[in-house]
């Protein structure tokens, strides 16, 4: 079912406020969730309130969080986030670190102590937006095994990069370190699809194809995915001294705890480097000569990154976003949430 974006967004709103959430912190969690599943990225869309109104209802997200920004340097700050919506506090922790890029040229803002944030894209374009690089990473609860390891250590930690071209467009690449984000499981699990067999392990680390069959996610590229991984947890968990590795907590464990997880967001002005129309005419050149280069056999086309998803969501603004039947008969129902997730094996099919 394809319904308009607006019409999502007031029905994900109406639920998580319903849920508990503040009306302007639903408001922005509803405007994160509907704008991932504009872009095609319906994994990191609707398909989750009802595990965050589980969440909000069992007190594992802070409805009344104290949010509060700590500028620690000239270009650093800590955005506290006290364990409530992540969506919100990352979107917040955003517009401090593009403030402090405007007067000094770059901007490291930690996010610290929050529940899950979404699709990355969203903060990134943040900055995007005002003309400056947006670049995110945060941690996830341990899903993935590393490279040559048996047991789920690092989470998905996503990276999410975005620059401005003329024109106000941009490049948007927003990747999880594993080869899918365990949301794409979960939507493969709600179409009843099968999964190639390169995105995950079974329960004997043996690729499999079948989404419920899933016990660990695999990194992409081997062992340079591994450090990539690393990477984010070092610079949003250690960095911001909260639990790493799989000390990270877990999305379906004790829902009534705050999650405190980090995410870290870093903004650069590009007229601190060079002139910033100039970059900006050389990223929109970037992308046309990417999008005109010959492509390989089998392939109509190169794409930058985020072109697919820019392009989703403009056909999305015509005609509507595709909608599963079952988020949407949850959206519209008066449910609030059944207790499916609480304290559940995260790689439980049911
Ligand atoms: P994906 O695999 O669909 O896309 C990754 C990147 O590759 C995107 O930038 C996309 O534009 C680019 N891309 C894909 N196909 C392309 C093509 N044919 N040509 C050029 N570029 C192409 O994304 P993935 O890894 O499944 O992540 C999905 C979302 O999950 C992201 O928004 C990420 O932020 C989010 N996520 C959030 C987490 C959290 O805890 N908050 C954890 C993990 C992921």
């Amino acid at each position: 079912m394809k319904i308009p974006k607006e019409t999502l967004k007031n029905l994900i709103k109406t639920k998580l406020h319903k849920a508990g959430l503040k009306e302007g912190h639903a408001d922005i969690v509803a405007d994160v969730l509907a704008f991932a599943d504009a872009r095609g990225i319906h994994s990191h869309g609707a398909i989750r309130v009802e595990y965050y109104s589980e969440r909000i209802a069992k007190g594992g997200i802070n409805t009344n969080p104290n949010f509060t920004f700590e500028k620690t340097g000239p270009s650093a700050g800590v955005y506290h986030g006290d364990n409530g919506p992540g969506h919100v506090a990352a979107k917040l922790a955003m517009d401090e670190a593009i403030a402090i890029a405007k007067e000094t040229g770059v901007a490291f803002v930690g996010v610290k102590r929050i529940s899950h944030s979404g699709a990355l894209s969203y903060f990134v374009q943040q900055a995007a937006k005002e003309g400056l690089i947006g670049i995110s990473v945060c941690q996830a609860d341990p899903m993935a095994v590393p490279f040559g390891g048996s047991e789920p250590y690092y989470g998905t930690n996503p990276i999410a990069f975005a620059a401005p071209s003329k024109d106000n467009e941009m490049i948007t690449f927003d990747m999880a370190t594993t080869v899918k984000a365990w949301g794409k499981i979960l939507d493969a699990r709600s179409k009843n699809e099968s999964i190639p067999d390169n995105w995950a392990v079974d329960q004997q680390g043996e690729p499999t194809t079948d989404p419920f069959q899933v016990n660990g996610l695999l990194p992409i590229a081997g062992a340079k995915g591994f450090g990539l991984a690393m990477m984010v947890d070092i610079l949003s968990g250690i960095l911001l001294g909260l639990p790493f590795g799989n000390r990270v907590s877990t999305l379906y464990g004790d829902l009534s705890q705050g999650r405190n997880l980090g995410q870290l967001h870093i903004v650069i002005h590009p007229g601190f480097f060079t002139n910033s129309e100039i970059f900006k005419q050389n990223i929109s050149q970037t992308m046309a000569d990417l999008s005109g280069m010959k492509p390989a056999p089998g392939f109509d086309h190169v794409t930058y990154p985020g072109q697919g998803s820019a392009s989703r969501e403009k056909e999305s603004e015509q005609n509507g976003i595709e909608i599963v039947d079952e988020i949407y008969n949850y959206l519209t129902s008066n449910v609030i949430h059944s207790d499916n997730y609480g304290n559940k094996d995260p790689f439980a099919s049911k």
